[in-house]
């Protein structure tokens, strides 16, 4: 069967076809941006949402990871799970579910780890803009 190939078809396909490639402006009011690093390969993730203010729902999402093929893989199932969610529910989402979903053998739970991180690292973006005054400073 596929796993005894080593990788899970799934992850196959969104490596060689990866949904949501992109990137959004980051200075967007609408967009919360996530970018993190795994230490242990020094591989990076970013993802974006684009979140509808009225009803807090992420109506878009995307990303760009510089790693291996199980990070590729990982954050375009994330950015396909967080379409049309609440920000406190992506939040929840955890790499153990994602690594699941890929088959992802045991030593390739970090690379999920990025995914799972920078959903939350993008929501923290996006909160921590709104919370800011509409108005910018210039320094
Ligand atoms: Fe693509 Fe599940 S196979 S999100
Ligand atoms: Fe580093 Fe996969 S080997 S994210």
């Amino acid at each position: 069967g596929a796993a005894r190939r080593g990788y899970h078809e799934r992850v196959v396909d969104h490596y060689s076809n990866p949904r949501n490639v992109g990137a959004f402006d980051k200075e967007d009011a609408d967009v919360g941006t996530g970018l993190v690093g795994a230490p242990a390969c020094g591989d990076v993730m970013k993802m974006q949402i684009r979140v509808d203010e009225a009803s807090g729902k992420i109506v878009d999402a995307c990303f760009k990871t510089f790693g291996c093929g199980s990070a590729i893989a990982s954050s375009s199932v994330a950015t396909e799970w967080v379409k049309g969610k609440q920000m406190d529910e992506v939040i929840a989402i955890k790499n153990t579910e994602i690594a699941k979903h890929l088959s992802l053998p045991p030593v390739k739970l970090h690379c999920s780890m990025l995914a799972e991180d920078a959903i939350k690292a993008a929501v923290k973006d996006y909160e921590a803009k709104k919370a800011k005054p509409s108005l910018k400073a210039d320094e």
